[in-house]
């Protein structure tokens, strides 16, 4: 085992927020893992997995092991007629397995293109982006139960996916570690799903009628790029609060004060409102604060300019949310982790 000591954790957060562990190690397979949780040194320890660590934000040193999913490989399970299924370990890096599926042209997670983080962090919070959820393309995963020690497998149904959210986000937090997912992809008649706006607008601008997923992969790449910061420039998590959700009869009482607001309607009786438009009519979008603030191209984006704390960062998003909460009567919560 090769265990680190009081390491800073700048390189393993894309906020780049200088906090340190107590301990570190890597795992690159379920062996290593199984040594390392099995080791009576650090049996009653706090343990953390860490992925890409691309939706964190580290407030305080960590007193207690990371542990790095470094497990490689990508391999395709089974196919039909229609479908191919693709299992990939969870220490690979989301972008790259998004690109490997274009190569073999895999449809199904063009629009997931570009987002940060690694395959194993993707189930947790059921990535989304452009109108495309993780579950949407998820058929299973195989994750170690840290309570039980045995290696589980959970169906679509059994992960409890929502917006932003999975059991392994609420219900059974911290309990299981994330081994490897399969996906389900198309291998011809590719599901094309150009609804969100701003990638038809890119096909258009292209003269692109009919998109092959590569054209939408790079339609997204085009889009994400030109509006989120790149973390290898500027420090971030991508939207650091979820867009709220609200009951219609709230959403009418605030449309009256603001005609203009931006909301899309939902099946379940209720309207979302994008953060970011909630952020920006507050005045912060652009704002510096100190060594942070709110991306100036997407408001909800909230920045590290170089040196912040995770202390800085926190306290600008509690103000920004209690300067929503006073402007519109909306709570708005974040949809990184806040490791304390
Ligand atoms: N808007 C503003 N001002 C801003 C930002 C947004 O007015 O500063 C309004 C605009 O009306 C815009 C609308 O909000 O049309 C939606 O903005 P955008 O398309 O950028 O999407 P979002 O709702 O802000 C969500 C996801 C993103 C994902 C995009 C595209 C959440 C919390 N965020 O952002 O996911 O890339 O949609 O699908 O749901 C992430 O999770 O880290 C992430 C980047």
């Amino acid at each position: 085992m090769n265990v680190q000591e009081n390491i800073s954790l700048k390189p393993y957060n894309t906020f780049r927020i200088n906090t340190k562990t107590k301990y570190f190690i890597s795992f690159k397979t379920i062996d290593d893992l199984k040594k390392v949780l099995n080791y009576e040194g650090f049996r009653t320890i706090k343990k953390m997995v860490l992925g890409g660590g691309s939706n964190m934000l580290l407030v305080n040193d960590f007193d207690g092991i990371i542990l790095k999913n470094d497990t490689k490989g990508i391999l395709v399970t089974g196919e039909n007629k229609d479908f191919t299924y693709v299992n990939a370990q969870g220490g690979e890096n989301w972008h790259q397995f998004v690109l490997w599926c274009l190569e073999q042209n895999f449809g199904g997670v063009e629009n997931l293109s570009l987002i940060p983080g690694t395959v194993g962090a993707a189930p947790i919070q059921n990535i989304g982006a452009y109108g495309v959820e993780l579950k949407d393309v998820f058929h299973e995963l195989i994750a170690y139960n840290t309570e039980t020690n045995d290696v589980e497998k959970f169906n679509l149904e059994q992960c409890g996916f929502a917006y932003r959210d999975s059991i392994f986000k609420s219900k059974v937090k911290g309990q299981y570690i994330i081994l490897s997912v399969t996906f389900k992809l198309t291998n011809n008649n590719h599901r094309i799903n150009i609804n969100y706006g701003a990638i038809q607008n890119v096909l258009n601008s292209k003269n692109i009628t009919n998109p092959t997923i590569q054209d939408i992969s790079q339609a997204v790449i085009e889009i994400r790029s030109s509006k989120l910061p790149n973390p290898d420039e500027i420090g971030n998590s991508g939207s650091f609060f979820k867009n709220p959700e609200i009951e219609v009869a709230d959403f009418e009482r605030v449309q009256k004060l603001f005609p203009n607001i931006v909301f899309y309607n939902l099946p379940n009786e209720k309207v979302k409102i994008p953060a970011g438009w909630l952020i920006e009519q507050c005045g912060w979008k652009g704002k510096r604060v100190g060594n942070t603030g709110a991306y100036a191209k997407q408001a909800l984006v909230l920045v590290n300019y170089g040196n912040a704390t995770g202390e800085e960062v926190w306290n600008l998003a509690l103000e920004i949310k209690a300067s929503v909460k006073e402007k519109f009567g909306i709570d708005i919560n974040p949809e990184v982790n806040i490791i304390k």
